[in-house]
């Protein structure tokens, strides 16, 4: 009854106020919730860490050991005899922060020579990649705890060996000279957001693995599609960290002399997903190639009632595009063996919106659609290496970012997060989708497959909302904000939607990643997530974290009275919040004084 004096069924707790100061450092959630630190970067995970040093003069051995960096996409496991109490945290660590690492020390102040990185350095970098699984329970009290002796715990790296499956296993385009039989990478590189299977499987994604090779050979760069496509760096170095410097398997250069040209092919073994059996840790972790190779933000399953399935892809770059994955095959939890192998075949489609509502999956099949060696696939393999060339060819409709997808529970509609785009309306044509240029506060888009089969290839979409301010909103100096910065929120407001999930009602839960301090986030302030009813479209605030975090990452215990999210990139002292103490990206564990469901 609370919840409906409130106005709708769903939203049953009261809206948090937006935080619009720069020294703002706590996370704040509504009167009747608490939340606190779980889990911070450098925190234990191995029961023989050494404790994390303040001066974050740790070496990579003890990085080895702990809580990596940016903490982003993560899931609760539950064990199966104390679902509620009891499970494994899976946690993406997207990238680092160098300069957290190395008292300051800046790498790219131009790009006009070859930075010589310090090995020691670039290991606890790779080191702080990857992500981290740890066993949780409550205690006697009731009172969450990570258990440090546990056989689950566990870290994967830049440096983990992870096998390859499906169509590129052993391929010539995936052999380096330190895998010549293109079978086995080692690590995985910017893992954002996420998915999770129906057999109990973890699927990270791989993002922006661009910025950590770089090809310097330009006549090679500007024909080599996985590279150039991709945006690969093609100047003296890599763009963000130099690792090749010491490290000569981010080199792409492909030098002549050496087996499989060196490592020219070591991005093309990135950009995939990676499933993780979270609770076997003497299980290797597998890239699957049938998914295709992107920037991937996520790989989001939609279950049909046949055992047929979807798996959802956001590309997030400027004007990339949405994918979704069918496997061949069909769940069966009778089978589970036959289960590990269902993303080994299958076809990738790309979607195009059209103006009309409608919508239709591209399949990426080789020989289809002109996807023929004249118009430069070669084969299958050649259309899931350079799967945004392919959609490029299809005419799929670039889009404002994709970043996560969400699928309603019951119904199966499907919801993505469009985060901003300021090329749009320059660079990529302001369409029915992305309608707004100098897209700066970006969309939801949801659409609904035909028939609810998530194996359809044809849909229809409607935009659930534009982000931004309200229509007549006034600026500082008064004047009313431009119209393109104006969206359509019932409720309270926000930029820049990035995470996204439904819990068991259908209560959709958004997070955001703006640059908080930028003009036109003077509005919505720090970021924050969000709760929406998919009925009424009532939007309405449930937290706000520190100065320049991004808030990602969601998971709940199945009966959804425990959550957690992450503090991604403070830019201000937290948790420690004491002005002094550096910030360290974060897992918040978020519970109601109640014991209720979070939201309800
Ligand atoms: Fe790593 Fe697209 O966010
Ligand atoms: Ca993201
Ligand atoms: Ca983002
Ligand atoms: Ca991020």
């Amino acid at each position: 009854t609370e919840a409906l004096a409130m106005g709708t069924s769903l939203l049953g707790f009261k809206g948090v106020a937006a935080q619009t100061s720069a020294a703002f450092d706590q996370v704040i959630v509504p009167p009747g919730y608490s939340a606190r630190a779980f889990f911070s970067w450098g925190d234990a995970v191995l029961e023989e860490a050494p404790t994390w040093r303040p001066d974050a003069s740790d070496d990579w051995q003890a990085q080895m050991q702990q809580a990596g960096d940016n903490h982003d996409g993560m899931h609760f496991f539950p064990f199966a005899d104390a679902h509620n109490d009891h499970g494994l945290l899976v946690i993406n660590h997207e990238y680092i922060n160098p300069t957290l690492h190395t008292g300051g020390m800046t790498f790219f102040e131009d790009d006009t020579g070859r930075k010589q990185r310090p090995m020691d350095q670039v290991r606890k970098e790779q080191a702080a990649h990857g992500l981290s699984i740890i066993e949780v329970r409550r205690d006697q009290h009731g009172i969450w705890q990570r258990v440090s002796k546990s056989r689950y715990n566990r870290r994967v790296t830049a440096m983990s060996p992870i096998d390859l499956a499906g169509p590129l296993r052993g391929d010539n385009r995936m052999k380096t000279a330190s895998d010549p039989a293109g079978v086995q990478v080692l690590g995985t590189l910017n893992n954002c957001s996420m998915g999770v299977t129906p057999w109990g499987t973890y699927l990270a994604c791989e993002e922006n693995f661009h910025n950590y090779f770089v090809n310097r050979d330009g006549v090679d760069y500007q024909q080599r599609d996985e590279h150039r496509r991709y945006g690969i760096g093609n100047q003296q170095n890599s763009r963000y960290y130099a690792w090749e410097s010491v490290d000569p398997r981010f080199d792409a250069t492909p030098y002549a002399e050496q087996p499989h040209l060196g490592h020219c092919n070591e991005p093309n073994r990135f950009g995939w997903v990676v499933e993780i059996d979270p609770f076997d840790p003497t299980a290797t972790p597998v890239k699957r190639t049938a998914m295709g190779r992107l920037g991937r933000e996520c790989s989001v399953l939609s279950l049909g009632g046949d055992g047929r399935m979807a798996c959802y892809s956001g590309d997030d770059s400027r004007g990339e595009y949405v994918y979704k994955f069918v496997p061949e095959g069909r769940f069966d939890a009778a089978q589970p063996a036959a289960n590990r192998r269902l993303l080994d075949a299958g076809i990738l489609y790309v979607a195009r919106f059209n103006a009309d509502g409608s919508g239709q999956w591209l399949p990426l099949v080789w020989g289809e659609n002109g996807l023929t060696a004249e118009n430069g696939f070669v084969d299958q393999q050649g259309v899931l290496l350079n799967a945004r060339g392919a959609a490029d060819f299809l005419q799929a409709t670039p889009m404002d970012r994709p970043e996560w997808v969400a699928v309603h529970p019951q119904t199966r509609e499907v919801y993505v997060t469009l985060t901003n785009n300021s090329e749009r309306g320059s660079c990529f044509r302001v369409d029915a989708a992305n309608p707004r240029p100098d897209n700066l506060h970006g969309q939801i888009l949801r659409w609904n497959e035909s028939d609810a089969d998530p194996t359809a290839t044809t849909f229809t979409w409607e935009l659930f909302l534009l982000a931004g301010d309200q229509p007549g909103t006034l600026d500082d100096s008064g004047q009313p904000v431009a119209e393109h910065l104006t969206g359509n929120i019932k409720g309270d407001i926000f930029s820049s939607p990035d995470g996204l999930a439904f819990d068991a009602d259908g209560r959709l839960w958004i997070q955001t990643d703006s640059d908080d301090q930028a003009s036109h986030t003077a509005r919505t302030g720090c970021n924050q997530l969000l709760c929406a009813d998919p009925v009424s479209r009532e939007v309405r605030r449930f937290l706000v974290g520190p100065s320049g975090a991004e808030i990602t990452g969601i998971t709940w215990t199945p009966d959804y009275r425990s959550m957690w999210i992450n503090v991604q990139h403070p830019g201000i002292s937290y948790p420690a919040s004491d002005g002094q103490t550096r910030p360290r990206s974060t897992t918040v564990l978020i519970s109601r004084d109640d014991g209720g469901v979070i939201g309800a």
